[in-house]
């Protein structure tokens, strides 16, 4: 059976005495014959030459009518056009997953949010109140921001490449500049606990403090791009 591209098909639409091809569920059937696709419209509001599988639920009846008339190829399956950019085996997953399109970065976010401003604002109790258990708090909060951290980086590459085609704009700019700065100073902590380096006590407040800052304006130019704020 002929296989056909959207493309092919396009150009069976019934106009200047083309035949008139419709796909259902992957099959094109030809309703050239038929009184209701004549000048390859159907009810003033479908056209022929398309995949019409989303438009049956508009229809007052269902896809009995197909059996009226002969199949005579299939619809050679295209990815979407908005991951025709990306390689084909990632193209397949996020057809099968599509929840994998926009979910993964969001889900992933709020750990180094959270973890990291909670690890500052212990710090800060700690050096207001010198209560030990304050400051094993933060550290222990700090700990697990820095393993968030890297999920949050790399799921925000993933859906900068998947849904904004890798491109550079004002906020994308912004939280690279950010990440670096953030994993940067986690660095430096985890170079302070091995013992590499040394830190003032003055200086681990101000970069614990920093923390906050960071991760506040990553989510808040995240935020931006996802909930544009309405002028
Ligand atoms: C607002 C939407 C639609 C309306 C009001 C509509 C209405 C109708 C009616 C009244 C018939 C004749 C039914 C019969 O003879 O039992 C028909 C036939 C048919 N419809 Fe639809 N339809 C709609 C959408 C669609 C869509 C989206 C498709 C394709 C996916 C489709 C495909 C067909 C086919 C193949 C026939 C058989 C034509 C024939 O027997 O000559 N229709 N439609
Ligand atoms: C620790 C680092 C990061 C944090 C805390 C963070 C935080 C966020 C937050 C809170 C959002 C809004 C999510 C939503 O509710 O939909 C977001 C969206 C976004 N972030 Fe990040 N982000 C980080 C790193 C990155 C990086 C490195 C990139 C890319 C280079 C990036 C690209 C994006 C994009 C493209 C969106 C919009 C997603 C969409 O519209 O679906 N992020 N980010």
């Amino acid at each position: 059976m002929k296989e056909f591209t959207s493309e092919e098909l396009l150009s069976c639409d019934g106009k200047e005495g083309k035949p008139v091809y419709i796909a259902f569920e992957g099959k094109v059937y030809d309703v050239s014959k038929s009184p209701l696709w004549s000048k390859g419209v159907h009810m003033n509001r479908h056209p022929s030459g398309k995949d019409l599988s989303g438009e049956i639920s508009a229809a007052p009846h269902g896809p009995e009518v197909f059996e009226r008339y002969p199949q005579i190829g299939i619809l050679k399956k295209s990815p979407p056009e908005e991951l025709k950019h990306l390689p084909k085996f990632l193209q397949g997953l996020l057809q099968t997953f599509p929840m994998a399109k926009r979910h993964p970065h969001p889900m992933v976010v709020h750990f180094p949010i959270a973890f990291l401003m909670a690890s500052s604002l212990f710090y800060l109790l700690f050096f207001i109140w010198m209560l030990p258990s304050l400051g094993t708090t933060s550290a222990h909060l700090l700990a697990l921001g820095i393993i968030s951290t890297p999920f949050a980086i790399a799921t925000g590459f993933l859906t900068w490449w998947i849904n904004y085609r890798s491109k550079l704009t004002r906020f994308i700019k912004r939280k690279i500049q950010l990440s670096i700065l953030l994993l940067a100073l986690e660095v430096t902590f985890i170079l302070f606990w091995i013992g590499e380096i040394q830190i003032s006590y003055y200086l681990y407040l101000m970069l614990m403090i920093l923390f906050a800052p960071i991760v506040l304006l990553l989510g808040y130019y995240g935020g931006q791009m996802t909930f544009p704020a309405e002028k």
